[in-house]
């Protein structure tokens, strides 16, 4: 690990430098003024072909772009600053006031600015002390800045608003998740700067008083069975780092980054003996959303785009060292914008190490006694970004035998429902006494831009059939595995099917591996719910992407996230369904596969008063891409640092893992 030397690629996330002048040139040029708020400040990505043929050294463009708008009037721009030139070659006004609509994300501003609006509002004040608040109680009332979404109402349209619901808190410190203030929902306008709608349910159901927090000083009597597991790697990773360049076994990848997605892996290829061999151009998380399925006033409308009307880079967490990630760590800093334009470094936003994963493959032979086992290693990138009450991890990992995995990791707070004494809650489970969590699911969608040993890339369905009794299979043992390419969008637009197995294979046909066969890499899926509210919501037509596991599209830089360019208060039809509206041919050529995945969430006592990590995510894997099991040349050697439990200290001390 050195420190960054490495010439600017196209692909490198902006500097702190280049953030800051793109902002200033946007300002001068653009005459700003001080209530311009910069939303997305992002690198504006080279076309592939630039980036293709870039040699090091040899310049590079660098535009960034910008999702901005003004806090005191609402208008929205797309910019684009050549940071080479020094001129603004993008201004697109986009318009917030008609059909389909769509604002620019929620800002971290908007958190603090909600409250105050809120607890001004005599409305507001009045609804809460009818809930037995007292003024100087409101004071430490917590208040959610909620995406509003859209529902086609008349108040919908064309302004900018967030949907304000409140926890009650006795001290600053309190977990307000723990007391919802239920039948009371503020519909701000974040321009106007006021209350436009107040929701006040007649009936009161008291908010839940019980503490339920998590800091320490909450469970002072810790566990003392836990003793100190250590990861030792005394002569440090096996990694190198080059700037934004990574190397690690036969992998090769440039790390990415921006606002709204968080991480970003670039040009990720396998070194398969002299060669290195393309897998993926570009992967991404590029949306999540939750919709809730509770139909009441606090609950019916949340269903928040955490990367499109929040940004999941924007959120990223600050890394601690030994707490979130353990063993030898690789940070990368994160340079950024805030909200005003102004430069910032994400400290520890992404971390990388490796991690021992069992066994990769493993033979003993009785018949002669030879007995060969090797560990399994992988490269772990990861970062957290909390989202208000959530906190979702991502985390790719590269395993030595060609696998590529994503695995996202769901924690922090439930939504929560204050519910009536005695009284059942119907719209999902209850965590505690008073106290319910509304039944929603989680929708991820990966952008995976292939590039399995070159651009012409197609993508094959599978599943297994099983054959009729006949000739050809008299023991009745005999299934095939059926293939057939997807040739045009709409015909690739795919939901997973775990009874026969479905499975899809990225394939380049213009090549062939060393049984004759186009090399492939597979994406493995995990069955999933899709999209559970009904056709014709709005919640499904703004989301749309979450109504099929497996997308297809050919290659379009403008074609960049699932849910659209402007998800929040989006009136619907944005993203992979409009995408794929124009049917293009996606055989034999630059694609995009876009995988949606996520998990159902049924709340439980046990998701409170922070819920343990819940899972969710998919893998690629190389099929008939290598000629062998890629990891056979790993070497033997036996961890030194393990010990028989049963003799006293007694280490293994160095050798190697097979007969010797
Ligand atoms: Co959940």
């Amino acid at each position: 690990t050195k420190p960054s030397s490495a010439a600017v690629h196209p692909l490198d996330p902006l500097s702190e430098v280049e953030i800051a002048a793109a902002c200033r040139l946007l300002k001068t040029k653009k005459r700003l003024p001080d209530t311009t708020r910069f939303a997305f400040v992002q690198l504006e990505e080279p076309s592939k072909a630039e980036v293709m043929s870039f040699k090091p050294g040899g310049g590079c463009p660098r535009r960034a772009a910008a999702t901005i708008f003004d806090a005191k009037t609402g208008v929205t721009h797309l910019a684009v600053v050549d940071l080479v030139s020094k001129a603004v070659t993008r201004w697109d006004r986009h318009d917030t006031t008609s059909a389909p609509y769509g604002q620019p994300p929620i800002i971290i501003e908007d958190f603090f600015k909600v409250g105050d609006i809120v607890k001004a509002d005599p409305g507001w004040r009045k609804a809460v002390k009818r809930r037995g608040l007292t003024d100087k109680d409101i004071d430490l009332v917590q208040v959610d800045p909620f995406s509003a979404g859209y529902f086609g109402r008349d108040i919908d349209k064309g302004r900018r608003l967030v949907s304000a619901v409140s926890y009650y808190r006795e001290n600053i410190k309190d977990n307000g998740y723990a007391h919802p203030i239920e039948g009371v929902v503020a519909l701000v306008d974040l321009i106007a700067g006021k209350v436009v709608e107040l929701v006040d349910e007649p009936e009161i159901i008291p908010i839940p008083k019980r503490k339920r927090n998590y800091n320490r000083e909450a469970y002072p009597k810790t566990r003392t069975t836990v003793k100190p597991l250590d990861i030792v790697q005394k002569e440090g990773p096996s990694f190198t780092v080059d700037g934004w360049n990574v190397k690690w076994q036969n992998w090769d990848f440039r790390v990415g980054f921006t606002a709204r997605e968080g991480l970003v892996l670039n040009t990720l290829s396998w070194r398969d003996g002299a060669k290195a061999r393309p897998v993926i151009y570009r992967a991404s998380i590029t949306e999540m959303v939750v919709p809730y399925a509770d139909p009441t006033v606090n609950h019916f409308w949340k269903n928040a785009f955490d990367a499109g009307e929040y940004g999941l880079g924007k959120l990223a967490n600050a890394l601690e060292l030994g707490c979130d990630c353990l063993g030898q760590i690789h940070y990368f800093d994160v340079p950024a914008a805030d909200d005003m334009g102004n430069p910032m470094l994400m400290k520890n936003a992404i971390c990388m190490h490796e991690e021992d994963y069992g066994i990769l493959w493993k033979h003993y032979e009785f018949r002669n006694d030879t007995f060969e086992v090797r560990r399994s290693r992988r490269l772990v990138i990861s970062f957290f970004a909390t989202v208000g009450n959530y906190d979702y991890g991502f985390y790719w990992y590269l395993y030595q035998d060609g696998t590529i995995q994503l695995e996202a990791k769901l924690t922090g707070i439930i939504q929560t429902a204050a519910v009536a004494p005695g009284k059942p809650y119907p719209w999902g489970g209850m965590v505690a006494e008073g106290l319910g969590g509304p039944t929603h699911q989680h929708f991820f969608n990966a952008r995976l831009h292939m590039m399995v040993d070159g651009e012409t890339n197609t993508v094959t369905e599978h599943e297994f059939v099983p054959r009729p009794w006949g000739k050809d299979n008299p023991y009745g043992n005999v299934f095939d595995v059926t293939s057939r390419p997807l040739v045009t969008e709409r015909d690739a637009a795919r939901e997973a099917d775990g009874r026969t197995g479905r499975y899809w294979k990225i394939v380049n046909p213009t090549k062939k591996n060393s049984v004759g066969n186009p090399p492939g890499y597979k994406l493995i899926v995990t069955p999933s719910p899709l999209m559970l509210a009904q056709e014709g919501s709005h919640i499904r037509n703004r989301a749309g992407f979450a109504t099929k596991h497996v997308w297809v599209t050919a290659y379009d830089p403008a074609e960049r996230y699932a849910s659209g360019e402007f998800p929040n208060q989006h009136a619907g039809g944005d993203g992979l369904p409009r995408y794929i509206s124009k049917n293009r041919s996606i055989e034999s050529t630059d694609i995009v596969v876009w995988h949606s995945f996520g998990h159902t969430h049924v709340c439980k006592p046990e998701d409170f008063p922070i819920m343990p990590v819940e899972y969710a995510g998919f893998m690629l894997k190389p099929n008939g891409f290598l000629a062998e099991n890629p990891g056979m040349d790993l070497p033997p050697d036996r961890n030194a640092a393990s010990a028989d439990h049963r003799s006293e200290g007694g280490a293994a001390g160095g050798g190697s893992c097979c007969c010797d």
